[in-house]
């Protein structure tokens, strides 16, 4: 069966076509995967624009879902049914998304499925690696979320941990605004980092103390704060003279020092708790699982610890609808269908 999968919680529009394989090592195969972005209109703004994100999905959806369907040499009537994502996210964006994949389902006779946009992230993994060992201690960590699952089963996802504040990517975002890279901060502040002294600053980092097997959890042990960070960031740049304008140099060891602090957070607290919950294998998905520190950082934990690392490919960690078709496959076969009356959901929670 071929699925269509339609994603627009942000400033991504995006439709793809993922078909079942019948292997079970690698179930889900992706025969077209379009991504529009908007970060050229953003850019200019220093960060996204709800309005202007909506207007331009409805701009742009019509000819990403044909191009999907091209690029998959499929037609609609070639398609088992249609997945879309209904939150969390923007609510003008993702109200393009739904609306469109409610018309196209009344206008097929297609099922339609919703998908929880955070259930994609967490499948992209399955998508690209094919079945995981389970349980799976699977960190979520984007431009709006930060947040550890204990995965046991496909499917089924029990939140541990998530940010009190700020997402990791937020952060990246707020401090390339700071020093002046512009938007997003994510991929630039990665590329810089790499020239930059990771230890020129003593930025605060979220180190935690390792739980006792013997004790009990404390409460909120293994949620996340990058807000301090940022602050740090702030304050440091405020601290320097009047008029300050840093250095090629400068800027790649802020970058550089920020960066260790955000992925020796990360990477300590996935570990921790991976060991913590007995769990046979780690999973990074997200935007910021594009960032190439957090992937050497988290392969050399798991080497240390033992446990395989999964992460998606750089296509596949950043929003994209191939992630929303493969989830919508999942919940497809479990029964799980939407009606015409489904709405979009800015704050949707990830049930299990
Ligand atoms: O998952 P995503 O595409 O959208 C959300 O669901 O939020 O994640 C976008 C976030 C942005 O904050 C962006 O700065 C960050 O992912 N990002 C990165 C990298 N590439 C994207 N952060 C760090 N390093 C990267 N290479
Ligand atoms: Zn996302």
């Amino acid at each position: 069966m071929r699925i269509l999968g339609i994603e627009t919680s942000c400033d991504e529009t995006s439709a793809a076509v993922v078909e079942e394989t019948g292997d079970p090592a690698t179930p889900w195969a992706i025969r077209s995967n379009v991504v529009a972005s908007q970060v050229v209109i953003h850019r200019e703004w220093g960060g996204v624009v709800p309005e202007l994100a909506s207007r331009q999905h409805i701009r742009d959806i019509c000819g990403v879902v044909d191009r999907a369907l091209a690029d998959a040499a499929s037609t609609w009537r070639d398609l088992g049914a249609i997945a879309v994502t209904q939150g969390p996210g923007l609510v003008g964006s993702l109200l393009v998304g739904v609306s469109f994949a409610k018309a196209a389902a009344a206008a097929s006779g297609l099922p339609l499925v919703a998908v929880h946009h955070l259930a994609g992230h967490i499948e992209s993994l399955f998508l690209q690696h094919g079945p995981l060992p389970l349980p799976a201690m699977v960190l979520v960590v984007s431009g709006g979320h930060t947040s550890l699952y204990d995965v046991r089963s496909p499917g089924h996802y029990r939140a541990i941990g998530r940010t009190r504040d700020d997402a990791a990517g937020e952060a990246y975002d707020k401090v390339a605004k700071l020093v002046g890279l512009g938007y997003p901060g994510g991929p630039v502040i990665d590329r810089l980092a790499k020239g930059g002294n990771e230890r020129a600053i003593a930025f605060p980092t979220a180190r935690m103390t390792h739980p006792d097997r013997n004790q009990p959890l404390q409460k909120g042990q293994w949620d996340f704060s990058f807000s301090g960070l940022k602050t740090a960031v702030l304050r440091y740049v405020r601290a320097q003279s009047e008029g300050w304008q840093p250095s090629e140099q400068e800027v790649a060891d802020i970058c550089a020092s920020f960066q260790r602090s955000v992925v020796g957070a990360l990477v300590d607290k996935t570990f921790a708790a991976a060991r913590w919950y007995g769990a046979r294998s780690v999973g990074i998905a997200g935007g910021v699982s594009a960032n190439s520190r957090l992937r050497a950082d988290a392969a050399a934990a798991g080497a240390r610890a033992g446990l395989p690392v999964f992460v998606p490919s750089i296509a596949l960690s950043t929003d994209n609808a191939a992630m929303i078709a493969a989830a919508g496959l999942r919940r497809f076969h479990a029964g799980m269908r939407a009606d015409l009356t489904l709405n979009a959901d800015p704050a949707l929670a990830l049930e299990s």
